[in-house]
């Protein structure tokens, strides 16, 4: 089997970041595009950072800009103390020689779905709007695509950025309720699992020091993360949410699942939570237990073939 062709809907973001070198080094993974979403920080923002990070990784892909807005009328507020203001942490913003193409984000998703119909896998690493407007767009999506393989959401672990929500649900959970909705062959990568990824300062060390330039980038990257952690009282290092899903892309054996028909909450105090639902939709994949050390051995390893 080749590998598989990937596109990645990413909020980038300091572990968005990590995601998108991992993928880039990653001999199992034919990386097709990238499409841009609001989250950890604004669309343009992260649209600017994913150029970026395919310049330095030497990735010649398509950058296709999403919604810049969530759903609805749901208020949006980029997550700046975790991610820093441009996204990177600490390090100064570049503007990237290459720019975006002229499709949508949902353009290129329904497109690529159509042209490899039964082979692309969608790894969505931000909220899940341009992927509700990929379903809306193209009602043939839900079935061109092999799989939708989520960062977000919960089963039995809580919230992340309210005790209820996790973060990428949290920003548009108008969306992610279509998403979940939408009978799509979807597999959640929560904090059930993800929580149970963890890399130290050390690690980061490690890495910089087998992939001085890229992993050297991400190092820089780690110390605004890793400090956030330590103000939120997480003292055993920073998860690795969105490696993991791409983990999963690849190494699903890696993941218990279990099926479970989710939706999500969409209003009041409990905004994005994911729960069982009971309207007979169709199940999704949810990661519930996680071989940690082998997915972390997997992302360090992997990280160590970069320049
Ligand atoms: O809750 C973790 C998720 O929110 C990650 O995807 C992180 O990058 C942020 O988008
Ligand atoms: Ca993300």
């Amino acid at each position: 089997m080749g590998p598989i062709k990937l596109v990645i809907d990413t909020d980038p973001g300091i572990d968005d970041a990590m995601a998108i070198f991992l993928a880039a080094v990653s001999a199992d993974i034919e990386l097709l595009g990238l499409t841009t979403i609001f989250g950890n920080v604004t669309t343009d923002i992260a649209t600017r950072n994913a150029l970026r990070l395919l310049e330095a990784a030497g990735v010649d892909a398509p950058v296709a800009p999403g919604a810049a807005m969530p759903w609805g009328d749901w208020p949006f507020e980029p997550s700046w103390e975790v991610h820093g203001r441009e996204g990177f942490g600490d390090i100064e913003p570049v503007t990237p020689v290459t720019v975006p193409v002229g499709e949508s984000a949902a353009e290129l998703l329904t497109r690529l779905a159509r042209e490899f119909p039964g082979e692309l896998v969608v790894c969505p690493l931000g909220p899940l709007t341009n992927i509700a407007d990929a379903l809306v767009r193209d009602p043939g999506f839900a079935g061109n695509v092999a799989r939708i393989v989520l960062m977000g959401g919960s089963l039995d672990e809580g919230g992340n950025i309210t005790p209820h929500a996790e973060a990428n649900i949290y920003h548009d959970p108008q969306a992610a309720e279509a998403v979940f909705a939408s009978g799509a062959p979807v597999e959640m990568v929560g904090l059930d699992v993800t929580h149970r990824v963890t890399c130290t300062e050390e690690d980061f060390d490690q890495i910089a020091e087998a992939s001085p330039e890229l992993g050297g980038m991400l190092k820089r990257m780690s110390e605004y993360y890793l400090k956030f952690y330590r103000s939120v009282g997480k003292l055993d290092g920073c998860s690795l949410h969105d490696p993991a899903a791409i983990i999963a892309c690849t190494h699903p054996h890696l993941f218990e699942t279990r099926d479970v028909p989710i939706r999500v909450v969409t209003s009041g105090e409990e905004a994005g939570r994911t729960e069982a639902a009971e309207d007979g939709r169709k199940p999704t994949k949810v990661c519930v237990t996680v071989q940690g050390p082998e997915v972390k051995q997997l992302f360090l390893d992997r990280l160590a073939q970069l320049p």
